[in-house]
């Protein structure tokens, strides 16, 4: 009975579906590879050419390089011409494989290695629910994170995001306090400490190895300071007229309470801008959307983990709009304006501290 309810052609499509998910995933670990070892962007630069030349060129083994091509071709990122036995990459295709800006997608498999590293961790959290600590990914992750949102900033710092609360700017041209929570390395900080050398700027971030590069990176800026500072307990001597937080929200141990003490930190009118992942907080809405497995897999494999690791709600990198929105007006922001894709990746949400009355 069981047997003829069974729906062949179903089964046929989830098999093609599986295999698919199979090969993105092996085509990936060879994305990571041929990133580390320079080859997309020694192919960026040679025509059509053959396994030997690709060698030759980089100094890598043939034999190496021509199984890596072969993946690379049986994945779409190579063109092959079997008759001349040449390898070429399309431009089309170096563009989202090569470069400094957002558009090289490597970065995104860069994430993959330091995932599968903490697999037997997460494995056992859904035996135990008690999370994996930040120390679990560490010293890899502040320097990934770093590599990955760099280019974005330097793209989208001033001219997206900066640019949305009305009149922001010409304040920080004038002279404010501004503080930013979860720095990682202070790029940030430093980018906007350099525009605007009559603001005062501190970072502050809960890792230490984060802090000491900020620190390095800034040097010389005598407008930019940096704290080692788990900011669910920040206090702060004077308050600040802007307060941001990029990518540093949805993963906090106590959101809620990091919210309310962002508030607490903010002059009467401040800003609090914070940029954080573009999700529905409703699954259904995000099914289909490109990348949507990527989030929820990032989020097990480390956002919810650390947030469960210190006990917190594991909101989850696709919390979304609703739930932020709503958590922004329970920290007591009055005014919340949602901007939604301001790249690719995030939204932004630009919250005001209510003016004394
Ligand atoms: C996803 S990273 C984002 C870093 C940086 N803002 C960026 O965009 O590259 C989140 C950062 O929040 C920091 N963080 C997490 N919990 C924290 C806490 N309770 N207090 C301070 N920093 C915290 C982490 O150490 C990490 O550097």
């Amino acid at each position: 009975m069981a047997e003829a309810e069974f729906d062949r052609a179903k089964a046929k499509t989830f098999t093609q579906l599986m295999v698919r998910h199979l090969e993105g995933a092996a085509v990936s670990i060879m994305i990571e590879v041929g990133r580390r070892v320079g080859l997309f962007e020694a192919m960026a630069t040679l025509g059509a050419v053959t396994s030997a030349e690709v060698a030759e060129k980089t100094g890598l083994s043939e034999r190496y390089v021509r199984e890596w091509l072969a993946a690379m071709v049986c994945g779409g990122i190579v063109e092959y011409a079997a008759t001349e036995r040449t390898y070429r990459l399309p431009r089309e295709h170096a563009a989202g494989l090569t470069g400094a800006s957002s558009r090289n997608l490597t970065g995104m498999a860069e994430m993959f290695p330091l995932m599968n590293r903490v697999i037997p961790d997460v494995a056992e959290a859904f035996r135990t629910g008690r999370g994996v600590p930040y120390s679990a990914y560490q010293p890899d992750f502040t320097g990934l994170m770093d590599r990955r949102s760099r280019p974005r900033y330097d793209e989208l710092l001033f001219s997206a995001y900066l640019a949305k609360p009305e009149g922001l700017v010409p304040r920080l041209d004038a002279g404010i306090r501004v503080a930013d929570v979860g720095c990682g390395t202070g790029y940030c900080i430093a980018q906007m400490a350099r525009r605007f050398p009559k603001s005062t700027f501190v970072g502050y971030d809960i890792s230490s190895e984060g802090i000491r590069e900020a620190r390095a990176a800034a040097h010389g800026l005598a407008n930019a300071s940096f704290v080692v500072q788990d900011i669910t307990r920040l206090e702060t001597p004077a308050p600040f007229e802007l307060i941001t937080a990029f990518d540093a929200i949805h993963d906090q141990a106590d959101p809620a309470g990091v919210l309310r003490r962002v508030c607490a930190a903010l002059s009467p009118g401040g800003t609090f801008l914070m940029l954080d992942v573009w999700a529905s907080s409703e699954l259904a809405d995000n099914v289909g959307v490109p990348m949507a497995p990527y989030l929820y897999t990032m989020s097990t494999m480390h956002c919810m983990s650390v947030s469960l690791a210190g006990g917190g709600p594991g909101l989850g990198t696709a919390w979304g709009h609703q739930v932020a929105t709503r958590m922004l007006h329970e920290a007591g922001f009055t005014d919340v304006k949602l901007f939604e894709r301001v790249d690719p990746a995030n939204s932004l949400y630009v919250a005001r501290r209510a003016e004394a009355s």
